[in-house]
């Protein structure tokens, strides 16, 4: 977690979207009131939100609805891999046929996605390819979210019906196998 970064509203956006649709308005209201958002409009797409506060609505997401931090990542990382981000972000998807498309396409999407984004701190990816079916994933962010990244591209195997054999290495490394 750093001090000064910030965060944009829509990863919040889809975190309220996937607590209301899958635990339902009730346990949303009492994670707003609980969290450090009470009465803002963080939620909005374009905000810029604190890295801290961020983190924070993430702990509190865990204890209101009694899963594991890591359960949490599991369930976020498939909102929007799969649901959120296909709205918000169509073109992405129109535009990659396949899993190993998409992911060649990871690190220009968050380019992109924040470039007209004053001060914005996106994730960014370096791609490595040892063989053709093998893609060494270098994730360069100081959020530590490394573990985040192997579920998010775990999900776009789902998306694209291909079974990726995702892992990495609690650091920065992320390995995906695509299927032969
Ligand atoms: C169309 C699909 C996607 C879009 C449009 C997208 C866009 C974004 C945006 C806007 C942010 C916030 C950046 C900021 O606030 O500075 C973000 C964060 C993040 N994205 Fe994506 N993303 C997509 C898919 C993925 C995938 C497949 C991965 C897997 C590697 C990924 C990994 C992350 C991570 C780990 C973060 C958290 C911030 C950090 O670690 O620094 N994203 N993404």
């Amino acid at each position: 977690m750093n001090k000064g970064e910030t965060v944009k509203g829509v990863i919040l956006a889809c975190v309220k979207e996937l607590v209301q649709t899958r635990f339902g308005a009730d346990k949303w209201k009492e994670i707003h009131e609980k969290s450090e958002f009470k009465g803002s409009s963080s939620f909005l797409a374009g905000a810029n939100v604190d890295d801290s506060k961020f983190f924070n609505l993430l702990k509190v997401c865990s204890e209101v609805l009694e899963v594991s931090f890591d359960q949490l990542l599991d369930a976020f990382a498939a909102h929007w891999v799969l649901e959120f981000a296909p709205k918000m972000y169509k073109t992405f998807y129109t535009k990659a046929s396949s899993a190993k498309e998409f992911i060649k396409k990871l690190d220009y999407i968050h380019e992109i996605v924040t470039k007209t984004i004053p001060d914005s701190t996106p994730p960014r990816y370096d791609l490595e390819w040892p063989s053709p079916l093998k893609a060494v994933i270098t994730y360069k962010s100081n959020r530590g979210l490394v573990g985040l990244a192997g579920k998010l591209l775990k999900q776009v195997g789902v998306y694209y019906k291909t079974k990726l054999n995702v892992t990495d290495d609690g650091k920065d490394k992320i390995t995906v196998i695509f299927p032969s």
